[in-house]
């Protein structure tokens, strides 16, 4: 299965950014988590990062052409924000889990919305890097079942 991890503005500064909210893995000590945990389960995963909504945009656009069978997005801040996020999840129908590394149920009330999670089969959130893993292993699990 080919999936693509995508990440949202400021994530490139994990490690260094609030790491009380985000912990002290750096984005590189991310990637190899999950490069290592995809690997381990036999699939194929790719990732993108970007501070820029358009790019975020673009990047779920060329998924489909890539023919990216699974992605595993965090908007981060975006998450609050982007109708196109939203309606560029939709436009490429590709099952997407949002990951959010924090639990954004129990922070400030401008992040209890997300315009992106009505495109998405399931949301983690809270679980710290450990998020993304198990977002593998959904879009692996409903791979199978389909
Ligand atoms: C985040 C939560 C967002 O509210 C925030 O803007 C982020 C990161 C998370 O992973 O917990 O940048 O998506």
């Amino acid at each position: 299965m080919k999936l693509l991890v995508i990440n949202g503005p400021n994530l490139n500064m994990l490690g260094i950014r609030e790491p009380a909210i985000y912990g002290s893995g750096t984005y590189a000590q991310l990637l190899d988590m999950i490069r290592a945990h995809a690997e381990r389960r036999g699939a194929e995963v790719s990732f993108f990062q970007s501070n820029h909504e358009g790019a975020l945009v673009d990047a779920i656009q060329q998924a489909y052409f890539d023919g990216v069978e699974g992605i595993i997005l965090n908007p981060a801040a975006y998450t609050h924000t982007s109708v196109a996020l939203l309606d560029a999840l939709k436009a490429v129908a590709i099952p997407t889990v949002e990951v959010h590394i924090s639990d954004v149920a129990a922070r400030e009330d401008f992040r209890q919305i997300s315009y992106v999670r009505p495109a998405c089969i399931a949301t983690v959130t809270g679980r710290g890097f450990a998020g993304y893993l198990d977002a593998v292993d959904i879009l692996l699990k409903g791979a199978a079942e389909s």
